[in-house]
Order: structure tokens, then C-alpha cells, then sequence
């Protein structure tokens, strides 16, 4: 009987490592390190609704310590993985206002920062729908040694040099670039690795599923009407009506998307006009990841990679999917 060969996570970011010349490791390590974070925080997502129902999720656990809502715990898991990993020497996540700097010498000497979204569809944690995380990595422009600045983290995105995300779902898949094609592997709970079962995703060229809160319709700009009204107008040739799929998680609605191909949108609106999503750790890491498979993502007119952050929390008009949906919606506006 033959046994059944398998791609380890970490096998395969050792053997791409291999393929770039003077790589010493650094990248490997620390994506290693995310591995074990989103381990970690998958464990306590499957947990989420037993500890409700046990009545566990009081304000003061065991050991005295409160307990932690989960987006604040995965902030802490993904936080300590990669202070642990040494090669980073800073962190910008939603959940804090301001950059965290790591400071002992070992991390300040690191070459990479990482800016994260730890958990990704907060809303969809109580009812057992697909959340996420969403990470992306650059290298610094402060000196190694120094502690991390501001600019490290103000780059624009076309500059990352990995950005991968976590979907907590029906199974729990890493997905992940470093600019040599998106990779996806699920997690084999029975021997708690990462395998390899999505090689070389790519994106259908154009799709029939369109993704965005209709309900804020009477807000959207006129070409976002006029777009899903084209979604919804009967063509054969298009397989026009689309479906309308919208879980209200942008990993969950991004990952089915890419995989079967359609278009994400969250636009601007009349009540927030620079719309709802981050710029550097929500858009730019599924940008990357759209284009490394084929597909696109703009801001409705401007190549999303392309844009220079201001801000560390900045938002976004955000149109990404399939490369023709894209140009489609751009069209309209
Ligand atoms: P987060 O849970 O990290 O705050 O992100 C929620 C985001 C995103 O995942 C999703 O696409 C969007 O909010 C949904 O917004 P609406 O509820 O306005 O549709
Ligand atoms: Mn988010
Ligand atoms: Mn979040």
C-alpha cells in the first residue's frame, strides 16, 4: 500500500527559499511563526461558541486573568508570534491606534514589520460563519537596530514582500504570496500542519458572483448602482443574472471569490466616503494577492497597490475579483 505524500507549510516555505538567491532564512522564519499564531487562534475560534454555551466567557478566568473577546486574543497571538519570530522589529494592527515597536535587540535588529488584521468579520464570531486574519509584511526603511518607525509602515503596496490570510471556516485554510503565485494550503487537524492542497491559485478571468452590502444601495455612488443593476439584468452570454454572495467577512467573501471567480466591492458611501476598509492591512494584502492570481484591485479608478499611505488606519474604496468584473465596475464609474 502506498502512503500519501504531503507538502508541509513549512516545507514549502523552505523550499522557496531555496529558489531566491542569499535568502538567509529571515522571511522563513517568520512566516513559520505565523503559521503557529493562526494555529493557536484557530484552536480557540473552533472553541468560541462552548465556551458561551459553558458560561466560561465570564470576566475573570482560572488563572485571574480576564478573559479576552477573540478579536483582542488573536491581536495577542499573532502580537507574541511575531515578537517571538526575532525578524520582526514592529507591528501595525487594527486593534491598536498606534504602531507597536518591538524593542530587545534581537527584534530591533529584525528586518521585516507586519501589519495585520489579527481578526477579520468580528460580527460573524457569535453565529458560526467564517471569520479570518490578514497579514502583510515589508521590509523596513529605518536602519536595523533602530527601533521600527512610522515610515516602515507607510509604504505603498506594491512593496510587500509576502501577505497571505487565515480563513476560520468549514475547514481552516493559510493562503499566502510572496510574489511568486498565491499557494493555499488547509489545516490537517489530525496531525496539526498546514498542507499543501491549493498549488498556484488563479482566478477565473471573469466570473458571475457579485459581493457587497446591497443594503446601503441608496448610499452607493451612481456607477456602483448602475453596476449591480448590469449584475442583475438577464444575459446568456454573460450568465447574467449574477449570483449576489455576501457573508459580511472580506476574507470569507475574497476566498470564495478567488476560487470561483467574482467581484468584491465595498465602495464608498454618502455617511463614510473614503468607504469602510483599511488600506495597509485589509486592501493591500488582498490586492496582492488578487493580482498574484490573475485577478485586480483598484479604488474604483486607481490600482490599489499604487496608493501612498498617510495613515497607519486609512480607508479605501475597495473593487477586487475577477480581472474582468474589475474593469467592468470602472467602466460604470
Ligand atoms: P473587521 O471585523 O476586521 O472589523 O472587518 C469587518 C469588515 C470586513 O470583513 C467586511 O467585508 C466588512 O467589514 C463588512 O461590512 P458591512 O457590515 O458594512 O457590510
Ligand atoms: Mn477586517
Ligand atoms: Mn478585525
Amino acid at each position: 500500500m502506498k502512503g500519501y505524500s504531503i507538502t508541509t507549510l513549512n516545507e514549502f516555505i523552505i523550499r522557496r527559499q531555496a529558489n531566491i538567491p542569499y535568502a538567509k532564512g529571515e522571511l522563513s522564519r517568520l512566516l513559520h511563526h505565523i503559521g503557529i499564531a493562526a494555529k493557536v487562534v484557530n484552536k480557540k475560534v473552533n472553541k468560541a461558541g462552548l465556551v458561551d454555551v459553558l458560561g466560561e466567557a465570564g470576566n475573570i478566568n482560572v488563572q485571574g486573568e480576564s478573559q479576552q473577546k477573540l478579536d483582542v486574543f488573536a491581536d495577542m497571538q499573532f502580537t507574541a508570534a511575531l515578537s517571538d519570530s526575532g525578524e520582526c522589529c514592529g507591528i501595525a494592527s487594527e486593534e491598536n491606534q498606534e504602531i507597536i515597536t518591538f524593542d530587545d535587540d534581537l527584534s530591533k535588529d529584525g528586518k521585516y514589520i507586519v501589519c495585520m488584521d489579527p481578526l477579520d468579520g468580528s460580527s460573524n464570531i457569535d453565529v458560526n460563519v467564517s471569520i479570518g486574519t490578514i497579514f502583510s509584511i515589508y521590509r523596513r526603511i529605518s536602519p536595523r537596530g533602530d527601533k521600527a518607525q512610522l515610515i516602515d509602515f507607510l509604504q505603498e503596496g506594491n512593496k510587500q514582500i509576502a501577505a497571505g490570510y487565515i480563513i476560520y471556516g468549514s475547514s481552516t485554510m493559510l493562503v499566502y504570496t510572496t510574489g511568486q503565485g498565491v499557494n493555499g494550503f488547509t489545516l490537517d487537524p489530525s496531525i496539526g500542519e498546514f498542507c499543501l492542497s491549493h498549488p498556484n491559485i488563479k482566478t477565473p478571468e471573469t466570473g458571475s458572483i457579485y459581493s457587497l452590502n446591497e443594503g446601503n444601495y441608496l448610499k452607493f455612488p451612481e456607477g456602483v448602482k448602475k453596476y449591480v443593476n448590469y449584475c442583475k439584468e438577464e444575459d446568456k452570454s454573460t450568465k447574467r443574472p449574477y449570483s449576489l454572495r455576501y457573508i459580511g467577512s472580506l476574507v470569507a467573501d475574497f476566498h470564495r471569490n478567488l476560487l470561483k471567480g467574482g467581484i468584491f466591492i465595498y465602495p464608498e458611501t454618502a455617511s463614510s466616503p473614503k468607504g469602510k476598509l483599511r488600506l495597509i492591512y485589509e486592501c493591500n494584502p488582498i490586492a496582492w494577492i488578487a493580482e498574484q492570481a490573475g485577478g485586480k484591485a483598484s479604488d474604483g479608478k486607481n490600482r490599489i497597490l499604487d496608493i501612498k499611505p498617510e495613515t497607519l488606519h486609512q480607508r479605501t474604496p475597495f473593487y477586487t475579483g475577477a480581472h474582468g468584473m474589475v474593469e467592468k465596475v470602472e467602466s460604470f464609474i
